[in-house]
């Protein structure tokens, strides 16, 4: 531990996916030798970072409605003799930095997802008001490599990023433009992360990437590696691309013990009309097989999914291929969006896109299907007894919350001496986002 003269606190808000999560918190680690101690509120913060979203429009509209608000605190924090800092990180900032530095006057400066290690220079040039105000391009090779090895995660289970960036492109996706191509973190770098994670009291690890399957050296072999680390009992990766989903790493599912049972495979819609415009490179069909390959390895495991409604050219009956997929599969939980265009993207520029209220209604009743196989899902395991990893203490005293191996979360009464601990615990209800159970004592 580094000593810090001045403590400076560090407000970070995190938008999007796991990765800008796990994004954050290595900002806080590349900060924190610098005297930055985060805090809960941005209100006198002296450093306010929002880690954005480019993803769907809505995403980035909340940016800008956030950045007025900051703005809002930055002012009063001047006339009170402050001098509160505000940047903007992720993929808004890669995708639009300019424009934030036109239409957000406040903001210091902007630095993108892959050079968060040169983050105590450019608040170094920041406050030198040095005018150089836009972060450069790097690779996420000298971002990784640069970044602490120590972590300060400090919960039961944590994100480890394995893989940034896409070369998919499916046609309707920023993440191409706004994460680079792919890129796969050397297994040595990812161990030894893990293993400080591990010393730290991690229990559970979930490994990142937007296509963490495609995992250079072979995500069944990375795997199969970290499994080996003692003290950590559970793994798990998201997101994956159904197309690199290979043979290992479907045999892996069904002998790896600590690889728990649960895949995020979205496959985005059932018609292959519309795959094909998106250019997933898989139909329906194959989709379906590979479930079953999945299902054959591993009869228990519980599935996920993206579905986007409304892309451009998407009938009523490309829809209803959807909702049959979505039947036909049986996820235990899925997420849904309308589709929304995103500049720069292929889909913005087609011809045939879909009324707001076509979308609306699609997205509505797709949802509700998804709500009725997530309860039903909840429910299928009401009386079994299932290891629980406990993280958190529960709302209520007494109570403590962890997941099951399929990734539901559980509450039951306990104490808090059980977090971080896997105990059998007996579900006694199910609803549609969560468990109830008992513990069961085990004999002595
Ligand atoms: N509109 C709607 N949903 C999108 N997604 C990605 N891009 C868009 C878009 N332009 C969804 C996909 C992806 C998830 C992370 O976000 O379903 O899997
Ligand atoms: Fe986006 Fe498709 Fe790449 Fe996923 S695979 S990040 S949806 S382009």
């Amino acid at each position: 531990m580094q000593a810090t003269a001045a403590e400076k606190r560090l407000y970070i808000k995190t938008y999007g996916c796991q990765m800008n999560v796990y994004d954050s918190e290595r900002i806080g680690d590349v900060l924190r030798p610098l005297g930055y101690q985060l805090v809960e509120e941005p209100e006198g913060a002296d450093l306010v970072i929002l880690n954005t979203c480019h993803i769907r429009e809505k995403a980035t509209d909340k940016v800008y409605s956030e950045l007025g608000r900051v703005n809002a605190l930055k002012r009063e924090s001047a006339r009170s003799g402050g001098a509160m800092m505000v940047a903007v990180a992720g993929c808004v900032a890669q995708a639009e930095g300019a424009e934030i530095m036109r239409r957000a006057p406040g903001v210091d400066f902007v630095v993108g997802p892959q050079a968060y290690h040169r983050l105590p220079e450019l608040i170094a040039r920041a406050h030198r008001a040095s005018g150089e105000r836009l972060a450069a391009q790097f690779t996420p090779e000298e971002k990784f490599d640069a970044l602490p090895v120590e972590r300060q995660a400090d919960g039961v289970s944590a994100f480890l990023t394995v893989q940034e960036g896409c070369d998919k492109f499916c046609t309707f996706c920023v993440v191409p433009y706004t994460r680079g191509p792919e890129y796969s973190r050397p297994p040595e770098a990812i161990e030894a992360e893990a293993r400080a994670l591990a010393a730290r009291g991690v229990r559970e690890i979930t490994l990142l990437g937007q296509n963490v399957n495609a995992y250079a050296g072979g995500l069944a072999d990375l795997i199969r590696r970290l499994a080996r680390i003692p003290g950590l009992a559970r793994i798990r990766y998201t997101t994956s691309h159904p197309r690199d989903m290979d043979d290992a790493l479907i045999a892996a599912h069904g002998e790896v013990e600590a690889l728990m049972p649960y895949l995020h495979l979205p496959v985005q819609c059932g018609s292959d009309k519309v795959l094909k415009a998106m250019n997933r490179g898989h139909t329906a069909q194959s989709y379906l097989r590979l479930v079953e390959r999945i299902r054959a390895g591993r009869p228990d495991i519980a599935l996920s999914g993206d579905f986007i409604v409304g892309f451009p050219g998407e009938t009523a009956d490309d829809f209803e291929a959807t909702m049959s997929l979505v039947r036909d599969v049986g996820y235990a939980s899925a997420f849904s969006f309308k589709y929304s265009r995103r500049p720069g993207t292929p889909g913005a520029a087609m011809a045939g896109q879909v009324d707001e209220a076509v979308k609306n209604e699609r997205l509505a009743r797709l949802q509700s299907l998804i709500a009725a196989r997530q309860i039903a899902f909840n429910a299928s395991v009401v009386g079994r007894v299932l290891p629980v990893l406990f993280e958190r203490p529960g709302r209520h005293s007494g109570q403590v919350i962890g997941r099951t191996p399929y990734l539901q979360a559980i509450h039951c009464q306990g104490s808090e001496h059980l977090i971080g601990q896997i105990a059998p615990v007996r579900v006694t209800a199910g609803a549609q986002n969560s468990l109830s159970g008992r513990l069961v004592m085990e004999a002595a």
